[in-house]
Order: structure tokens, then sequence, then C-alpha cells
């Protein structure tokens, strides 16, 4: 695989340094930075290296810069560079070199230049995790999202990812809807909208609890008999796990959403016992007034926290089965990262929990990706006209309505069916984007005018950009054929365009850097954007020849960035819209 040009000029940066006359000076191991500019009006990549080399060497920065400038050898890749601002070093590409990168990166097919990582991970993704029996709201729809998209990113950069959904399948909610089955139950809405059923029913009891406390007695009592190991409640407890599973699915075909695993918090309940016994055996954890708990006295953070792993009533937590997950998910899975995409409010639980798991000597890379809240379009938590959570069900039903009317208008002779397709592309797509597109740990406004807008940062934007490039083709009636000419850049909008196409192989491994997918979405945005102004100068059916053939070649390689690019988010593409 090549290497993508900030490494290039990196390696040539490194070179320059050792040939300056501070080169014994230098740091071990110092490696130059050089990131693409921010402005091309500068040049396209920028480095600070003599910056933060002068602070080491305690030398004035642009005299530095000035140094590693006239020891510079650019031949074959960019012009002589220049200094800017307080000691910055601007690197402009040759048109040649240009070229010659996207000819390679056009053969390419596969893996549009991005290389494999050196360092493959076993990693168990933990994402989406819904409780059985409650909603999944669209508070889940982060998490299944962003897993979702890391995932896919993971894997083609050529980690072995298992996905595991982690239900919360074994609740204290099975108390009220062991009692609102046996008391509430409609069984023929059982039948036909199982999900709904359940929820009324967990709905409904929820409510009466509050009013009837004996009824609150009977639902504990109802968990106490189904952890008992009755027969009966763990035949009911069984139904509903398995008809909440046929829903969720539902939605995740919906979604485009797969697992490898569904190990509910239920497949540990035997593990339990022996992992509390082991841990008050080791001395790691204690018993303190009754219940099991491991304290993290060393640990500022910690040190008024302790987690507990056992109350004294003898019931297990949380935290105990996420202990005896890590176990098995290290020693039955052979994971050596444990990544989880969980809402910010459980950031203590996963300090714990890793805590213990270092203390044990399981030293994976753990990880807690968290993320923020959504919000309606009044700052506040995102909720129904009449005050309920929303659905993620209906967010999704609802955006593909909403995407329909758009295609209508502006496609309205399509054909039926693949209105249809498109709409649930676009709907679909719509609701990931929004949610990628955002950095994860910001409170985002739920705001369908927003996500469903052809202008600006969104699916529908991209996806159209994507049909733009396909439709030329359409016109020219046939594929890109790479045999169909030379490659030769003639406008400055060719060399933008194939600068940012370029860097697809820059940005796709940073993303798992500091799980950052609305890296990547920022990214596409700019391949559209820069994509338009390359269509608004470069006319490409009306040219012939090698000029034709290399607007045709740009237009070609920018439908594959964003799809594939999209694709890494979960979002597919459209021939039309
Ligand atoms: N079921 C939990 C919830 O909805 C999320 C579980 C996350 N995964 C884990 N291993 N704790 O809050």
């Amino acid at each position: 695989m090549p290497e993508t040009f900030a490494v290039l000029l990196a390696a040539r940066l490194r070179d320059a340094l050792s040939r300056c006359a501070f080169a014994n000076e230098l740091p071990v191991d110092f490696t130059p930075q050089v990131d693409p500019a921010q402005n091309r009006q500068f040049g396209d990549y920028q480095s600070n290296a003599a910056m933060i080399l002068a602070k080491e060497l305690r030398r004035n920065p642009r005299e530095v810069a000035t140094m590693v400038v006239e020891a510079f050898d650019g031949s074959g890749l960019c012009a002589a560079p220049e200094i800017a601002g307080p000691g910055f070093i601007n690197f402009r590409l040759t048109g040649e070199a240009l070229q010659a990168r996207f000819a390679e990166l056009l053969d390419d097919e596969e893996r549009l230049g991005v290389a494999r990582t050196d360092v493959p991970k076993t990693v168990v993704l933990d994402f989406s995790a819904p409780n059985v029996a409650k909603p999944m709201h669209v508070g889940h729809i982060r998490s299944t999202i962003i897993g979702d998209g890391l995932g896919r990113i993971a894997r083609f950069l050529g980690h072995r990812v298992i996905s595991d959904n982690h239900i919360g399948d074994w609740g204290t909610q099975f108390g009220m809807i062991l009692w609102g089955w046996k008391h509430l139950l409609d069984e023929s809405a059982l039948e036909t909208t199982p999900i709904a059923e359940l929820l009324r029913i967990y709905r409904e009891v929820n409510a009466l609890t509050k009013e009837d406390e004996t009824v609150l007695d009977s639902c504990k009592a109802e968990l106490v008999a189904l952890q008992g190991g009755d027969a009966e409640n763990l035949g009911i407890w069984e139904r509903c796990v398995d008809l909440s599973k046929k829903g969720l699915q539902q939605i995740y075909d919906l979604l485009d959403v797969r697992f490898d695993h569904w190990y509910g918090e239920s497949f540990y309940n035997e593990r339990l016992a022996p992992l509390v016994d082991d841990l008050l055996a080791s001395g790691i954890a204690e018993v303190s007034e009754g219940a099991v708990c491991v304290f993290f006295r060393e640990d500022e953070k910690l040190s008024d926290k302790p987690a507990i792993i056992r109350k004294s009533d003898g019931g297990f937590l949380y935290a105990t089965t996420d202990l005896a997950t890590i176990d098995f998910r290290i020693q039955e899975l052979g994971a050596d990262a444990i990544w989880y995409v969980v809402g910010a409010p459980q950031q203590l639980h996963f300090e714990q929990i890793f805590s213990v798991a270092r203390r044990r000597g399981q030293h994976a890379d753990f990880r807690h990706i968290a993320f923020g809240s959504i919000l309606g379009k009044d700052r506040k938590m995102l909720k129904t006209r009449s005050g309920d959570t929303v659905q993620l069900a209906d967010v999704l039903e609802e955006a593909v309505v909403r995407a329909r009317a758009i295609i209508e208008e502006k496609n309205p002779g399509l054909p039926e069916e693949e209105k249809a397709e498109i709409s649930r592309v676009i709907g679909i797509g719509s609701v990931k984007y929004a949610e990628l597109s955002q950095y994860r740990m910001t409170d985002y406004i739920f705001d369908w005018d927003n996500m469903l807008s052809l202008k600006g940062n969104t699916a529908p934007y991209l996806i159209n950009a994507y049909v733009r490039t396909r439709s030329i083709f359409r016109k020219l009636g046939s594929d890109f054929d790479s045999e169909g000419g030379s490659l030769v850049f003639t406008d400055e909008a060719e060399n933008a365009l194939a600068l940012k196409l370029s860097q697809y192989p820059e940005i796709v491994p940073t993303i798992l850097e500091d799980f950052r997918p609305n890296a990547l979405a920022a990214y596409l945005y700019e391949v559209a954007t820069t994509y338009h102004q390359f269509w608004e100068a470069c006319p490409v059916l009306k040219v012939e020849g090698d000029v034709r053939h290399t607007r045709l070649a740009l237009s070609e390689m920018t439908g594959r960035v964003l799809r594939h690019g999209l694709g890494l988010l979960g979002i597919r593409t459209t021939e039309r819209m």
C-alpha cells in the first residue's frame, strides 16, 4: 500500500531535520506531525514541527523553520516549503505527485488506499443493549448507531470485531411484568403487537404499584419466585424475552444492524456466585455491613464510592454481571479489547468495573465510549406530544414517510418501487447521519427539518452528491473505463478534488483514536462540497479526450469514496433520487 501524503511529507521532514545543524540535539523518537492545511491558499499540508522543536531546543521558531526548509528535499513530491506565521511550515504538492497518487487510488477499488492496521485486535463491541419489556427509546438509538458505525470501521481496518448485544433480560422489571402478565394480559394483543402489549403491561403495573402497596409486594414476590427458579415464572419470562427479541430484530433489520451474539444479562446468572466467592478469596472484595463490596481506597476519584457486588439480601447487581461478562469475553471470546458504547451517566459504573478487572490482572483495552442526550427542539429531553418517551420504531417510520415526501417533490416520475426504496435509504440514513455527524458527547437536537434538508451537512446532501456522480455515467451510457484515456489535470478544481480524495486513507484510521465517527462525516461533507465546486468549474461530458477521461475518473472516485465512507457509517446510497 503506497503511503499517504501526510506520511511521505513527515518522512521528508525527518530527513531534513537530520541534516540540520541541531540534528544531534533532537529529542529521541521525535516524530514531526504533518496535517492537511485548513485553507488551500496556504498550501496542502502544514507542520508545526519547527515550533515544537524550537521550544525543546530553546531557539527561535522561525529560525528553526528556516533551517528546516533549507535542508528540505521535496523533489518529486512538493514545491519548496514556505514559512508562515510564528513558524508553521507549509507544503504544496506538485501537480504530478497529485496525479500519480490519484492514479494509484483509482486502481485500488477495494481499499481506496486505506491500509489495514499493523496491530489487529479482537474487539468485543458492546452496544445497543436495550432492556427487555421496556421501550427501546431514542436514547438507545445513539448507542446502536454509533456502535454499529464503529464496528464497521474497526472491521474495515482489519480488527476482528465481535458484536454482542448485552440486553437487560434479567432486571427487576420482571416482577411487574410477571404480575401484569398474570392479571392484565390481553392475549390477542400479544399475538399481534407483542412489544406494545408488554410495554402496556409494564406501564399499567408501574402506575398501580404507586397507588397500591399490596401490588408492589406481589410484584416483588413474583420476582423472588423467578429468581428462585419457579417453573411457571421462568416460562413466562422466556416468552417475554423471545417476543422482545423478535421485536428488536425488526428494528435492527430496518437499521441494517447485526450482532454476532445476544448474550444478555441472564446468560451470566450461574457465574455470579462463584465470581463473588473468587473476589472475596483473592481479597479484592470484602464484606461490609452484610454486603459484599469492592473499595477503591487508593483511587482519589473512587475512594468514597465502593462497588457493591452482592447485596445483604444475597441479590447480585449490574456490576456483578458486568464483571462476569468481562471474564467470559476475555476467556471464552479471546478479547483483547472491550468497547462499551453506553451513555455518559454510566461513567462511574465503568470506571469501577474496569478498575476491578485490572486488579484481577485483566489488561484488555477497556473503553467506555460515552455519549450525551438527545434533546427536542425546546432543548429539553425528547418527548412525544403526550409526554411519553419517543420510541425508536416510530422515529424510523416517520423518517421514511418524510423522506418520501421529498422524493415525491424532487422526482415524482420514478417507479413506485424505486421511490419506496429510496425513501427508506434516505429516511433511515438521515436519522443515522444526524447522530454520527455530531461529536458524541454533545447533547444533540433532534430536528426533522435539519436532518432531512438537501442542503448542509446531511445524509440527503451527501447521497445527492453521490447520485450526481452516477448521473454522469448514466448520461454517458456506460460505466467508468479505466483504460479510456490518460490522466491529465488542467484545472485547479481538479487538483483540489484529487487532493481531498487522496485524504480518505489519512482520515479513516484516525476515527478509532478517539471514537469520532463525526470526523469521517465532516470529511465526507468536504468531499461533497469540493466535488460540487469541481462540477461547477469543470464540464465533464462537454469536453473530449484525456480531459474528459480525467474528469470522469474524478467523478468515479468521488462516487466510490462517498459510497464507501457512508457505508462505514452504516448508511446506504441510491443510484437516483
Ligand atoms: N441495558 C443497559 C441500559 O439500558 C445497557 C448495558 C450496557 N452494557 C453493559 N455491558 N453494561 O442501560
